[in-house]
């Protein structure tokens, strides 16, 4: 539910249960009674409600007697004060529950005020807070994997509700651009160049090489060794190498800038590993310092206690590692670019590399260590594989997946709707959104079943039937544009909006004017169940935010569909003889197809205008 609600019935509690005597014992909670309102069981006992679980041992009665008990103060104070709790309709107390069902008139008018912010669903609760989010980073030559899908749209769909929660975000690819294969690559280029099209197909010889030279070191050891000193090559800035190297990122992020683009990702920044190349020295120096290295084989690690193998620093050789440059990354965002809040999209494989480097933070003494947050995510399952042509059967490319469920979308389109207009146009949105949708909607942390008949069910928990929902309001809409002719605007049919800023004030002393409540929408359930559930927009997307899950707001949307459609289909929305309800009625379903378009928009998926 809406905060602001929430806030105005915990004031208004709070007074009561200051008269009552009873505030100390709720304070016991420790909670602010804001935050222990839920919505109740039923919703037809209402919108909120207040469980006494925890006032029974200080008070000695069951929590069935205290709600029983609270309810019965309630109702007599409000009987002799009008104006207390004006906005709830009734007070019912339920097995140590007391729920409140809200006036429609107070539900109307608060979600016209929350639907006429300047940006829906946005609070500015983080102001001035800076946030780094490091997601997508791909590694160079290589091609996207569905592993990187998930960094991806997870990725970016945090950084959108980050921003929803008025954090300044900074977008990071942390590119997988240094390290020995760069060696290899550039040796093989040297060697092997001529036999490859880098003019028309430059992605491809790049890691068709890449390929090659694994296959082929595996039976001449001595190809690793040629790796390695190129590298040190590159390291030691040898121009030869270094733009060879450029040339070979360069010919990646141009590839990569496709699938960004069509997935709708933007980075602000590009800090790939190779940027820290001069910072290791002075980072390892400072884990040095601090007393913290030991040698071990001709290698420098850092010893993290019982729970966790130690970090490795440097190599025997001498040459740095993906730790080591996570080290001196966080040191970058922390201490240069002064983030607040710092998040790895990153598989759950791996857990124990984030757990080492902040770890090792840790022990370095950084206080912000704690502040480093490791998001990861679970691995696909494949049902039918026989489905994907796998290029080489390696490894299952984004791209492919992408361009698979495009292509049965337009197949879909095709049988169903030949004339539709822009049909590649939504067939892009709808099949790239149904791969999204599929991905978030699915808790994080778990595998991700991959099951190409369920993504694209337009019936079932998929992107396309959120679109499909979207699509059915903006057509009723159109519809009752057309019916009730010269109807310019929708508003002026409804009643007028009740003085909400005036109820919701703080101390409310004066009596505020009921807004007559002759009209009465929504009264239907299924009205009240929408209206409710577009209420609790904003305070969903804070919860998504705080869990770092953006399968809360892909699970809000299902629910808000299915609540639509369950209201469409039980009611007449547009009822020729009533022009006032089918009013009322569109607005609602013009507030629905907003929220469905936020929200779809906060997960990265677009909202076609017809499919
Ligand atoms: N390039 C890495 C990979 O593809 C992911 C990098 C994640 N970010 C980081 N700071 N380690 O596995």
């Amino acid at each position: 539910m809406n905060l602001k609600i929430k806030n105005q019935l915990a004031a208004d509690l709070k007074t009561m249960l200051f008269k009552l005597d009873l505030l100390k014992a709720v304070s016991e909670l420790s909670y602010p009674i804001s935050e222990l309102l839920e919505k109740p069981k039923d919703t037809s006992f209402g919108q909120l409600a207040l469980p006494v679980f925890g006032l029974a041992k200080a008070l000695r009665l069951s929590p069935a007697q205290i709600a029983e008990k609270i309810k019965d103060e309630l109702l007599q104070y409000k009987a002799s004060q009008p104006s207390f709790l004006d906005y709830v309709e009734k007070i019912q107390a339920v097995s140590g529950f007391i729920n409140f069902k809200f006036q429609p008139w107070f539900l109307t008018s608060s979600l016209e005020l929350m639907m006429h912010a300047p940006r829906l669903g946005f609070t500015d609760r983080n102001k001035n807070q800076k946030l780094i989010i490091d997601y997508s980073s791909p590694n160079v030559a290589k091609p996207m994997n569905v592993g990187h899908l998930r960094a991806t749209v997870i990725g970016q769909a945090l950084r959108n509700l980050a921003e929803t929660q008025g954090y300044e975000v900074i977008g990071l690819n942390h590119l997988g651009d240094w390290g020995v294969q760069f060696g290899k690559l550039a040796w093989a280029f040297t060697e092997w160049q001529a036999e490859y099209d880098f003019k028309g197909q430059p992605f491809k010889s790049l890691f068709d090489m890449y390929v090659r030279f694994h296959d082929e070191a595996e039976n001449d050891k001595s190809l690793e060794d040629k790796g390695a000193e190129t590298f040190i090559r590159l390291e030691k800035g040898d121009p030869e190498i270094v733009s060879l190297w450029k040339m070979f990122v360069a010919i990646s992020m141009q590839e990569y800038q496709r699938l960004w683009d069509r997935l709708g990702v933007k980075h602000d920044l590009v800090r790939g590993e190779s940027f820290y190349s001069d910072h290791l020295e002075a980072t390892v120096q400072i884990v040095k310092d601090k007393g913290l290295l030991r040698e071990s084989q001709g290698a420098y690690v850092v010893d993290l206690g019982e729970d966790m193998p130690p970090c490795l620093i440097t190599k025997s050789d001498g040459a740095s590692l993906y730790a080591t440059r996570d080290l001196a990354s966080a040191l970058y965002r922390h201490e240069v670019l002064g983030c607040d809040l710092n998040l790895y999209v990153v598989g759950v494989d791996q857990t124990l590399h984030f757990k080492q480097v902040f770890k090792t933070l840790e022990l370095m003494g950084y206080p912000w260590a704690k502040d480093c947050h490791h998001i990861a995510f679970g691995m696909y399952r494949f049902k039918d594989q026989g489905k994907m042509s796998t290029r080489k059967g390696r490894a299952i490319f984004l791209e492919d997946v992408l361009n698979k469920a495009v292509e049965m979308v337009k197949g879909i389109i095709e049988t169903k709707n030949p004339s539709l207009a822009q049909k590649d146009l939504v067939a892009e949105q709808v099949g790239v959104g149904a791969v999204i949708f599929n991905d978030l909607v699915n808790d994080r942390v778990k595998d991700v079943d991959f099951d190409w008949d369920k993504i694209l069910d337009f019936e079932g928990d998929s992107g396309p039937y959120v679109q499909y929902t979207s699509v059915r309001c903006l057509s009723v809409i159109e519809k009752f544009q057309t019916v009730f002719k010269n109807t310019s605007r929708l508003k002026s049919y409804t009643k007028s909006v009740a003085p909400l800023d005036k109820v919701l004030r703080a101390n409310r002393t004066s009596q505020v004017e009921a807004t007559p409540d002759s009209w009465g929408f929504p009264s239907e359930p299924e009205e009240i169940d929408l209206v409710s559930l577009l209420l609790s927009y904003e305070a969903m997307l804070t919860q998504a935010f705080e869990k770092f899950k953006p399968s809360v707001v892909a699970n809000y949307l299902l629910d808000l569909a299915k609540a639509y459609n369950s209201f469409y289909n039980k009611h007449r929305i547009i009822d020729i003889d009533n022009k006032p309800l089918s009013a009322e009625r569109v607005l609602l379903t013009e507030h629905t197809q907003k929220v469905l378009s936020a929200g779809l928009s906060v997960l990265n998926i677009q909202t076609p205008v017809k499919m």
